[in-house]
């Protein structure tokens, strides 16, 4: 048999080695679990925060903005039923593009037989939404409008900005699906008005499992899983693992080094996708 060519890193992506390196040590030496209070399991949870910090400073968010999870179905789950269950009484409106990834779409399909109203926006031939539609598509009622930052598909990248200027303009909670954009392209909450966000370390060279969803501090926050007091007493459950992410933050971003300015990470970013966003053919 012939050498694999693997060419399906929109579906996952292998392992990047300095990750595996890096992450060794948490599952042999510092496998101290993160909650316990006594010196040992300090290094694990001190990694679980640094990579916390770390991921914030990547998006433009707070550390405490940041929960990590078990990857972008469950962010994208959480993120839309914590609008629609918490948001209820705003309104039962929902927009969404036709395009979305299942985790999006199933998650429309299910909160539509709760009672909510989907609006699934179309796409033109190169994928992207209408800004004007989307205007149009708002309602008083409407409380939410998700769309993904890049398809997982054909890899189309939807204008952020502009949707999240007009999310704030009309006072609609904005979230997005960056499972195929984080680590790929720019993406700051604060200037992109994004209320929530979802990412999955797989896509970018990191483990499988490993997810986060940025939540906006103004956005109220029900627990998804209950039990211990990990992740603000919003997500129970060891966490295994999530020091990882710094790991694979490192590499994908700084070239195996830690780096803390956020511009030296754009830069490097944009290094990595340039004349991929402004591509004609
Ligand atoms: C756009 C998008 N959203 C969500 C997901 C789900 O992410 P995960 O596999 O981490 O659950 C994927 C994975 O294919 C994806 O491409």
């Amino acid at each position: 048999m012939g050498q694999l060519v693997y060419l399906d890193n929109a579906a996952t992506t292998q392992l990047h080695p300095d990750v595996w390196k890096e992450m060794t040590p948490y599952f042999t030496e510092f496998y101290g679990n993160p909650s316990s209070i006594y010196r040992f399991a300090q290094t694990s949870s001190q990694a679980v925060e640094n990579a916390r910090e770390e991921i914030a400073a990547m998006i433009g968010a707070k550390p405490s903005e940041i929960y990590f999870t078990g990857g972008g179905s469950e962010s994208d789950n959480w993120a839309l039923k914590i609008i629609a269950e918490t948001y209820r009484s705003k309104g039962n409106h929902i927009i969404t593009s036709s395009i979305e990834h299942h985790a999006v779409l199933h998650t429309c399909q299910y909160l539509e037989k709760q009672g909510f109203d989907v609006t699934y926006l179309s796409v033109n031939e190169q994928g992207i939404i209408d800004l004007d539609q989307l205007k149009q598509s708002i309602r008083p009622d409407t409380i939410l409008i998700s769309i993904m930052a890049a398809n997982n598909e054909i890899g189309t990248i939807q204008p952020i900005a502009g949707i999240g200027q007009i999310a704030k303009e009309f006072g609609v909670f904005f979230h997005t699906d960056a499972v195929q954009a984080f680590g790929h392209i720019p993406l700051n909450a604060e200037e992109m008005n994004i209320d929530l966000m979802s990412a999955s370390a797989h896509k970018i060279h990191g483990p499988k499992g490993v997810g986060f969803l940025y939540v906006r501090t103004s956005v109220k926050l029900p627990p998804l899983i209950h039990g211990g007091a990990q992740e603000r007493g919003k997500r129970a459950g060891t966490q295994s693992g999530r020091s990882l992410w710094e790991l694979w933050y490192c590499w994908i971003c700084c070239s195996g080094k830690t780096c803390s300015r956020s511009h030296e990470r754009d830069d490097r970013i944009r290094e990595r996708t340039a004349g991929l966003s402004d591509r004609k053919d």
